[in-house]
């Protein structure tokens, strides 16, 4: 699209309005410490922090598994299948308000089922959350369910199993927690299984991990997108095939930053993933422990990076084109996203 010249002091405005889709959000990663602290008084739940403050600065992270600890800790408070219902809740207001038209949300169930919550109550919960979405705030949203990779393929598969009934409530599988020393391959049969079942595949790879990682999600796991995927920059050839083969990736700037993968934003290379092609998106990961949900990702990134409107236009565009919504509805996204450039 030509777009004409926006003076870049218009441009948070421009990001904060435009339409856009979010395809890398951890459900369990929007859960604030105030909601936490509510859960936890609500079902009874002792939690190792005075107060909402006190949680607050535990939020100091310095690598992936340095946050896992603390995030897996704040999920504990999650027991009911309306505390699932209340957290989906709470961040899919926040995405209608952001302009967000369509929402891929990952959950966790292994983190809920080793405590002896029921498969169908993390499904149902976040589930009802997503239909309401639809009819309450216009937001298209949908559920990837995700196995834990530093647990093994026969618990992924134990937990497929477990989700097989509610096939009908989530449209993809994943792959998330500790990458290093977790390789894609570790997962193949499962996913291999998953692909017969008709789900889509996406799966985080090249967060922390190298580029040998992102290959073997595309070669053997044979995912269609690739969540953060921020070190392929390290290899040439793998960046040539990410932009042959139009593989989206979901990357999560406030959470590289604030988990160490770059020292600062101003060197991200979220500029340089679009510059040699790529389908990049921007996304906000955990946004209750990141420091932001989607629209501040965008915004601290291009006033660091000094990225221009041509390419808000693109990742926004990037977003639907890279989503799992059906062809005729990701056009429709992509005309609305072409009348407000057009209108601003
Ligand atoms: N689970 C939640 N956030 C994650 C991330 N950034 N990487 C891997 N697993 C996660
Ligand atoms: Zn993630």
């Amino acid at each position: 699209m030509n777009l004409k010249p926006i003076p870049a002091d218009r441009l948070p405005e421009l990001l904060r309005g435009m339409p856009k889709a979010e395809l890398h959000m951890h459900i369990e990663g929007s859960l604030e410490p105030e909601l936490i602290f509510a859960l936890a008084q609500r079902n009874g739940v002792s939690i190792p922090y005075a107060s909402v403050e006190d949680l607050r600065r535990a939020y100091a992270f310095t690598n992936l598994q340095s946050f896992l600890d603390i995030y897996y800790a704040g999920a504990s408070v999650l027991l009911k299948e309306q505390d699932f219902y209340d957290m989906a809740w709470a961040y899919l207001q926040r995405a209608a308000a952001e302009n967000v038209l369509r929402t891929e949300m990952f959950f966790d169930p292994q983190t809920h089922t080793a405590r002896g919550v029921a498969m169908e109550t993390v499904v149902n919960g976040l589930h009802r959350a997503c239909v309401d979405a639809q009819a309450q705030l216009g937001v298209s949203a949908a559920l990837i369910l995700c196995f834990l990779r530093h647990l093994s393929e026969e618990e992924a598969f134990a937990t497929l199993e477990q989700a097989l009934p509610h096939r009908d409530k989530f449209i993809g599988i994943g792959l998330d927690s500790s990458e290093v020393g977790h390789p894609p391959e570790k997962f193949a049969r499962v996913f291999a299984r998953c692909r017969e079942l008709g789900f889509h595949l996406v799966a985080h790879a090249g967060e922390e991990g190298p580029p040998a990682y992102v290959w073997t999600a595309l070669d053997v796991l044979k995912v269609e997108r690739v969540d953060h995927g921020v070190q392929s920059s390290k290899d040439a050839a793998l960046m040539r095939r990410l932009a042959a083969d139009r593989i989206p990736l979901t990357v999560c700037p406030l959470s590289n930053l604030k988990l160490c993968v770059f020292p600062d934003l101003a060197q991200h290379n979220l500029g340089a993933l679009l510059d040699a092609g790529l389908v990049a998106t921007v996304n906000s990961d955990d946004p209750a422990y990141f420091g932001g949900y989607l629209n501040e990702n965008f915004v601290q990134t291009f006033a660091a990076t000094g990225l221009t409107a041509q390419q808000a236009f693109q990742l926004a565009d990037n977003s639907f084109v890279a989503s799992f919504a059906s062809a005729a509805q990701k056009q429709a996204w992509r005309e609305r996203l072409q009348a407000h450039f057009a209108g601003f």
